[in-house]
């Protein structure tokens, strides 16, 4: 695969892996999670064997493929609209072919054939290697669907080809699926069962990231604390394994150390945690390593234990007090966010009260909250009813969103006066004149550009502050440049 490096006017560098010789276009976009993204990233290497190099610009497509978020019910109407934007361009262009891809083409099946006329393809999440057979298919004039889930499938086998890169930051997934049945999630049956990914195959990514100029890494997965390697397989099926595949089995903490190792100048981040799974092991690692960056993402849904139980979460409030002091302790310096759902059914003012005051417990960096959105198929859509007005929903949506303002404000303006360090990922949206990257901890810092680049590992002094974004000015290379 060649490599063509375009230096656009601001110095920052836009990796393209484009294949000398493709004459095909392909427009991918992606909707929802980071994993989507990444799914992206492999469904563009298997295409770039069969002739195609992405294109950014939609008129000039030859295929259209959108990488699709079930969630919540707007990321499916999210979705929805963007094929109306497809069909008027195929009006044009009736050679075009449109395909959809991931969760909302794994849940919907043959229905979004017959739904939306415009689409010429199907393809879920595990059957994206798939992709020429089902392409022959759609090139002799038939529609083609392959939603098959694996127990198997990790794609670890293939390098992904980076899309939208700022040539410095990259996701590597680690784990596929999830097991863990919360009762309001679509992931499981979108997904399928959980596989953890050769570790080998992923210190190869790392490694050839790494020579390509990447600085930073973030594993993932739908619960990344949950890998488990021990030769391949389902997670639940780790109980019949023989005795030398238990003692030579490797867990997240293990994962984690060999990454680090692997490469000691890379950052590393992970995503996400869930609660029940995250061990004082990975906790410990997190310490012990420079290059393990301090933040963990550690969605909680609710602070009430009712609801909790209801959600099928594993854990209690108390025991989610018990982890966060212990990530205190251990390392005072993390950072902590979280994902919340507000207006679960049967939640009273009560239970809501719970939830801030969790959130008053912990002091969260930030977070992703949301109202809570029935999805067919969950247990939850099964066994409870709806039965949360929107308007409460919203309205403690919004009290939750203030909360977590005002403690992300208080997180922020802890680092005034003080020096972070930063690893330069892009131009600052707001000036041409400032970069723009993070700290360890994940928060967002702008700075005036002086002679530094992208890629730059800086010392930043922190003298202003928004209630998310640290500002400050570059006092020089961080040791670890
Ligand atoms: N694996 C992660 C979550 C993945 S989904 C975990 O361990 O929690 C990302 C977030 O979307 C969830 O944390 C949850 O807050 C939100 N979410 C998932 N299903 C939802 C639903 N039906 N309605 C509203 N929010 C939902
Ligand atoms: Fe969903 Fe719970 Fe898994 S939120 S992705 S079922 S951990």
């Amino acid at each position: 695969m060649e490599k063509t490096i375009d230096e656009n006017k601001q110095g920052e560098s836009l990796i393209l892996d484009q294949k000398e010789g493709n004459t095909r276009k392909l427009f991918i976009e992606s909707y929802g999670c980071a994993m989507n993204f990444s799914d992206s990233e492999i469904v563009a290497s298997i295409l770039s064997e069969q002739g195609f190099n992405t294109t950014q610009t939609l008129e000039d497509a030859d295929l259209v493929l959108v990488n699709t978020c079930s969630i919540r019910d707007k990321a499916e109407q999210t979705v929805r609209k963007r094929l109306e934007k497809y069909n008027a361009v195929k009006r044009i262009n009736p050679k075009m072919k449109v395909g959809v891809l991931g969760c909302m083409a794994e849940r919907l099946k043959t229905k979004f054939l017959e739904e939306e006329k415009i689409v010429d393809l199907v393809v879920g999440p595990d059957a994206y290697k798939d992709l020429p057979n089902l392409l022959a298919e759609v090139d002799e004039g038939r529609d083609a669907i392959n939603v098959i889930l694996s127990k198997e499938e990790t794609y670890g086998d293939i390098a992904p080809v980076r899309l939208n890169s700022n040539g410095v930051t990259a996701f590597v997934s680690i784990t596929r699926g999830c097991d863990n049945m919360c009762t309001f999630c679509v992931v499981p049956f979108t997904r399928g069962r959980e596989r953890s990914r050769d570790p080998q195959s992923i210190i190869e990514e790392v490694n050839d990231l790494w020579n390509k100029g990447y600085k930073e890494i973030t594993l993932l997965g739908q619960n990344v604390d949950s890998y488990l390697w021990y030769g391949g397989g389902l997670k639940k099926d780790f109980v019949k394994a023989s005795d030398m595949q238990k003692a030579t089995a490797i867990n997240f903490a293990q994962l984690l150390e060999l990454c680090a190792k692997a490469q000691p100048k890379m950052r590393i981040r992970f995503s996400t945690s869930n609660p029940q799974d995250l061990t004082l092991d990975v906790i410990k690692t997190m310490a012990k390593f420079d290059n393990i960056c301090k933040h963990i993402h550690l969605p909680v849904q609710s602070g009430s234990n009712r609801i909790l139980k209801a959600m099928n979460r594993l854990h209690t409030r108390e025991e989610y007090f018990e982890l966060i002091d212990n990530i205190r302790a251990i390392l005072p310096e993390c950072a902590i966010s979280q994902d919340l759902i507000a207006g679960f059914p049967t939640e009273t003012e009560e239970d809501h009260q719970d939830t801030l005051s969790l959130m008053d417990y912990v002091k969260y960096n930030f977070g992703y909250m949301f109202t809570y959105s029935e999805r067919p198929g969950t247990m939850a859509e099964r066994k409870l009813e709806d039965d949360i007005p929107e308007a409460i929903k919203k309205r403690r949506l919004a009290e939750i969103v203030q909360k977590q303002r005002e403690h992300s404000e208080i997180r922020t303006r802890d680092y005034l006066n003080t020096t972070v360090e930063v690893l330069i990922e892009r131009e600052s949206k707001k000036s041409d004149q400032q970069w723009s990257g993070r700290t360890s901890q994940n928060i967002v810092a702008v700075f005036p550009k002086a002679h530094y680049k992208v890629g730059d590992l800086v010392n930043v002094d922190v003298n202003d502050c928004t209630s998310a974004t640290l500002i400050g000015e570059a006092t020089g290379y961080s040791k670890d440049n």
